[in-house]
C-alpha cells in the first residue's frame, strides 16, 4: 500500500502536488474540482497581482519613483493600501472556508515594511502558510545584483519577524549564483522554497507591428531546471524544496522527489488538461511507486540528488560539456524533440 504523504512547510500534505497560484484562485468551484482531484494544497492568486496591480498601472509613474527608493515612497506607498487588498483578503478567507485541505497565500512583494503589513494581514484570513513571490523585472541599469538580492532578504526578514505561519519564497531562475542567495534566505528561517517562478514575456506580433503578452504554458523540458536545483540543494538546506516549472504528469512529480523536492507545484498541466487531471497525475505516481517498491515518499526522496548520485559530474559544468563534446552521440540516443 504507498503512502503519498509528505510534509512542507510544516504542514502535512497527503501527498506531494499542490495547485500552484494562478488565476483558477478567482473560480472556487475549480479549486473545490482540484480538491476533489487530489491535489494536497493551493496557492492563492498573489496579492499584488490581483488587488492592486490594476491601481498600479495607474500608479506607475509613482511605482517607478517609488522603485528609485526616494524619499517620498512611505508617503507614495501608503496611496496603494487604500488601493485596496480587502477584496482579496476577503476572497482568500471565504476560499480557506471552503476548502478542506491548506490554503497558502501569496504575496508579491517589493518594499519591506508596507509588505510585512500585508503579510500581517494575511495571516489573520486564517491561511496555513504564505509564499513570497519575487516576480520582478529590474530595469534600471544601476541597480546591481547585490543590492537587489540584500533587499530581498530584507523583506524576508522583516515578514518572517512579523507573522507566524509559515513562509516559503518563489524565487525566479535569474541570479548570478541561485545557491548562495538561497542559502542566505535559509538563514532568514524561511520554510521553503519554490523553484522556480515563470516569468511571462512580452511577445510582437509580426503581422500587425506590435506587442501582445500571450499567456503560454510551460514546456514539459522545463522541468529540468527545478529538477537540477532540487538536486543541488537537497540535504543542504534547512528549508523545504517545492519544485515549480514544465511539471504536468506523475513521472514528472516522481522525478522532482528522486532529485530531492519534497513537493511540487502545478499550474501549466491543469489550464491545458484540466484541474481533474491531478486525479491522474497521482494515479501516475502511485503506478510508479509500485513498479519501483517505494512505500513512501521517504523512500525515494533524493535518491538522484547530488548527495546520492554516483554520477558526480550530473549537476555541475561537466555534464554541460559532456553534452556539448559528444552531442552526436546523445542526438542519436535521444532523438531531439
Ligand atoms: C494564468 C496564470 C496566472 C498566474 N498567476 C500567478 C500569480 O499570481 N502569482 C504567482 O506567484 N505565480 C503565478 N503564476 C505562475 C504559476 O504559479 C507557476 O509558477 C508557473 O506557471 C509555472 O508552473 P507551470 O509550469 O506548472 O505552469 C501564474 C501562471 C498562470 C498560467
Amino acid at each position: 500500500m504507498t503512502n503519498l504523504k509528505t510534509k512542507y512547510l510544516g504542514l502535512e500534505l497527503k501527498n506531494p502536488v499542490i495547485l500552484g497560484s494562478c488565476n483558477f484562485s478567482n473560480n472556487i468551484d475549480k479549486l473545490k474540482k482540484a480538491e476533489d482531484a487530489g491535489v494536497a494544497a493551493v496557492v492563492f492568486k498573489s496579492l499584488f497581482e490581483e488587488q492592486i496591480s490594476l491601481e498600479s498601472i495607474q500608479l506607475e509613474d509613482n511605482l517607478n519613483e517609488y522603485a528609485e527608493r526616494n524619499a517620498e515612497m512611505t508617503s507614495l506607498f501608503p496611496n496603494i493600501v487604500h488601493a485596496g487588498p480587502d477584496e482579496y483578503l476577503e476572497k482568500v478567507r471565504k476560499t480557506k472556508e471552503a476548502l478542506k485541505i491548506p490554503v497558502i497565500a501569496s504575496l508579491n512583494a517589493t518594499y519591506k515594511t508596507v509588505w510585512a503589513e500585508y503579510a500581517k494581514l494575511i495571516e489573520q484570513t486564517g491561511v496555513d502558510a504564505l509564499e513570497v513571490n519575487f516576480f520582478a523585472v529590474p530595469n534600471h541599469f544601476n541597480v546591481d545584483g547585490v543590492q537587489i538580492e540584500n533587499e530581498q532578504i530584507e523583506i524576508l526578514q522583516e515578514i518572517k519577524k512579523t507573522v507566524k505561519i509559515p513562509v516559503s519564497v518563489k524565487l525566479s531562475p535569474f541570479y548570478t549564483n541561485t545557491l548562495n542567495l538561497i542559502s542566505k534566505m535559509d538563514k532568514t528561517g524561511v520554510n521553503g522554497f519554490v523553484l522556480f517562478n515563470r516569468l511571462f514575456q512580452p511577445e510582437i506580433n509580426t503581422d500587425s507591428l506590435e506587442h501582445y503578452s500571450p499567456i503560454h504554458s510551460s514546456n514539459v523540458v522545463d522541468n529540468r531546471l527545478p529538477l537540477r536545483y532540487a538536486g543541488l540543494l537537497y540535504n543542504e538546506i534547512n528549508a523545504d524544496i517545492c519544485a515549480n516549472t514544465g511539471i504536468f504528469s506523475g513521472k514528472d512529480v516522481a522525478k522532482m522527489i528522486l532529485a530531492g523536492a519534497d513537493c511540487t507545484q502545478v499550474v501549466s498541466t491543469a489550464y491545458v488538461n484540466g484541474v481533474s487531471y491531478i486525479q491522474t497525475i497521482l494515479n501516475d505516481l502511485e503506478l510508479f511507486m509500485q513498479k519501483n517498491n517505494f512505500i513512501t515518499i521517504n523512500d525515494f526522496k533524493g535518491k538522484l540528488s547530488k548527495k546520492n548520485t554516483k554520477d558526480v559530474y550530473v549537476y555541475k559544468r561537466a555534464q554541460y560539456v559532456d553534452i556539448l563534446l559528444d552531442s552526436e552521440n546523445i542526438i542519436k540516443k535521444y532523438p531531439m524533440l
